[in-house]
């Protein structure tokens, strides 16, 4: 190694958060942990429903319930410490606590698409198949298929990870442009070959979200069609509406996937990246709940006997 060739070891991290509007740092602060805490309160509410209630023990439930609870992770993964960089003048992450963010975010993201595309199936079942949908679903397909999505989850996400480390290597440049450490901003600051670097993960994502994408567009494609057949109205619109709610958490959640990730340019400019990751880290966990209550008429019904 020559002597302007030494490099030097990153061992932490700068997370520029929002940039240099200082002043708005306390607004954000109050606006956000407003959101965290509606997160996490109408989350958790909801699992409570479905753990008390007997008429919510049912497959489709019992799938949202541990989609909840996989939001309240999700967000937390990146909304505390979030919040506490914004309060403070000095925000590092070292590299270790960067790469568990990574893994955790990465882990609860793939479970997300996987548990997205069994609720899908789920809901195939119940429009396609209605009359066999008790057999077909039963308790125990039911917790296997929600087992498997956390582990497939958490291996997928560790594989990557591994794949991920290895390929990237950091020597100088250690401020990260953005409010957590996400793939993207690291792989810029990364100073190996990024041709192969975005191979890496642009393949790795694809592999992890393209296969439950397609299960979810595929039982989604087969619902349309049944229902579409149903000749009276009344009769389409019930077939129908146990499917909307969960067509509109997976439209938000692969649309924001989707732009961040697959559209180039958002991941290029750091302002893009950082208004779709928020919609993603930040706005949808908060909506799912809100979904569900708002348009589902078992999930009212318990509510109003809890007295809320
Ligand atoms: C998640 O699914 C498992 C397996 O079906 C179930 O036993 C558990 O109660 C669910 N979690 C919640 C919070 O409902």
């Amino acid at each position: 190694m020559g002597p302007g060739n030494t490099t030097m070891m990153v061992t932490e991290f700068i997370i520029l958060g929002f940039g240099d509007l200082k002043e708005l740092n306390p607004l954000l602060f109050l606006v956000f942990g407003a959101i965290y805490l509606a997160t996490i309160s109408g989350n958790l509410l909801l699992v409570a429903l479905v753990i008390t209630q007997q008429v919510l023990q049912t497959p489709m439930y019992i799938f949202l319930a541990n989609l909840s609870c996989l939001e309240v992770c999700y967000t937390s993964t990146v909304m505390p410490k979030m919040l506490l960089d914004l309060l403070r003048e000095k925000r590092v992450i070292s590299m270790v606590g960067c790469i568990i963010q990574l893994y955790f975010f990465g882990a609860l993201g793939c479970t997300e698409c996987f548990l997205l595309a069994v609720m899908s199936y789920d809901r195939y079942l119940a429009v396609c198949r209605p009359l066999h949908y008790p057999t077909l679903m039963h308790k125990a397909l039911c917790r296997r298929l929600v087992i498997g999505s956390w582990l497939s989850g958490f291996t997928m996400a560790a594989a990557s990870q591994a794949a991920m480390i290895s390929s990237l290597t950091f020597c100088g440049d250690n401020e990260i442009d953005h409010f957590f450490c996400d793939l993207k901003p690291l792989q810029k600051l990364s100073c190996s070959d990024p041709y192969l670097v975005n191979l890496v993960c642009m393949s790795l994502t694809a592999l992890v979200t393209m296969a439950p994408f397609g299960l979810t567009l595929g039982s989604y494609w087969r619902i349309l069609s049944v229902v579409l057949h149903i000749t009276s109205k009344t009769g389409r619109q019930k077939a129908f509406s146990t499917c909307s709610s969960h067509l509109v958490v997976v439209t938000l959640f692969y649309g924001t996937l989707i732009l961040v990730y697959a559209v180039p340019l958002a991941g290029q400019v750091p302002a893009v990246n950082k208004t779709f990751s928020l919609l993603y880290t930040v706005v949808t966990p908060m909506c799912n709940p809100l979904i569900y209550s708002l348009k589902n008429r078992d999930v009212k019904e318990a509510l109003r006997k809890l007295g809320i």
